[in-house]
């Protein structure tokens, strides 16, 4: 019989589930351990971006990793538990008559149900502008419709780039109910990888060359590793604000998302 330990970590309040038999393994103990040590090193201003949430492979270079740490911005802690427990409750009253697919048309996700919202309570309203207002610059129009994603514990995005088409230069993205990791891909060379950990409450913002240069994809459970860590997926809900598309890039015939405006 398997029976659940949960662990309360109390500097950053997230919540670590550990499937078990009897005690807890050394091995489940030191990576507990590490994510501990991991969450003693990071910043708790969520005005600040994490430095930590990022592991490169060989093959990024210096240029690749400063490219990389300022275009894919990560604030952990965004949220406060009463923030994600407002977004949560909203969200549940409109995406529980949803089935969860698993054979999207073009074959990038699996496991999910998703929607877009225009309008929010009064109490949402304000997260949305507070995740717009640090996402954003001035010169830009927020799309109106904020994209609600639900991934089931066994779901996963594969890799893939945001049409142009349909979404601007930057994609802000909460992250709710679980931690996650996202990996970042050079869509040209295909050698260098980045790993991004986004954590229960976090909020990432993508822009730029990290948006336009690599692919992302959020890793299924099986292959949910931050370096040698292991980061347990469960159900995961994200609430993605984009801005309206770069008109020159509307028409742009090298976009094969034809009319799906997340392009997987
Ligand atoms: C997408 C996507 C990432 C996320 O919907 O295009 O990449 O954080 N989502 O859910
Ligand atoms: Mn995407």
């Amino acid at each position: 019989m398997l029976s659940i330990i949960i662990m309360k970590h109390l500097l950053s309040n997230s919540t670590l589930y550990f499937h078990v038999t009897k005690a807890v393994s050394p091995v489940r103990l030191n990576q507990f351990r590490k994510l501990q040590a991991f969450n003693l090193t990071q910043s708790y201003s969520t005005c600040t971006p994490s430095v930590h949430s990022f592991i490169f492979n060989q093959h990024c270079n210096e240029t690749v990793k400063s490219s990389i740490l300022s275009n894919m911005l990560v604030y952990n802690n965004f949220l406060s538990v009463e923030e994600e427990q407002s977004l949560l409750q909203e969200i549940n009253l409109f995406i529980k008559r949803q089935r969860y697919e698993y054979d999207h048309w073009d074959d990038a996700i699996h496991g999910f149900r998703e929607t877009e919202r225009g309008k929010w309570n009064d109490a949402n309203t304000k997260i949305i502008e507070r995740v717009q207002n640090l996402a954003f610059t001035s010169n830009v129009t927020p799309i109106q419709y904020v994209h609600v994603l639900d991934l089931e514990e066994k779901g996963y995005i594969k890799a893939h780039v945001d049409s142009v088409r349909f979404c601007g230069n930057t994609i802000a993205g909460l992250s709710l109910l679980s931690d996650s990791v996202m990996k970042l891909v050079d869509e040209e060379t295909k050698t260098q990888e980045v790993h991004v950990l986004l954590k229960q409450r976090s909020l990432y913002v993508m822009k730029d060359s990290a948006r336009y240069k690599f692919t992302h994809e959020v890793l299924e459970s099986e292959k949910s590793y931050f370096g040698d860590l292991v980061v347990p997926r469960g159900r995961r809900i994200s609430v993605i604000c984009r801005n309206t598309p770069d008109p020159s890039l509307v028409d742009s015939g090298n976009d094969s998302s034809n009319n799906n405006p997340y392009s997987r």
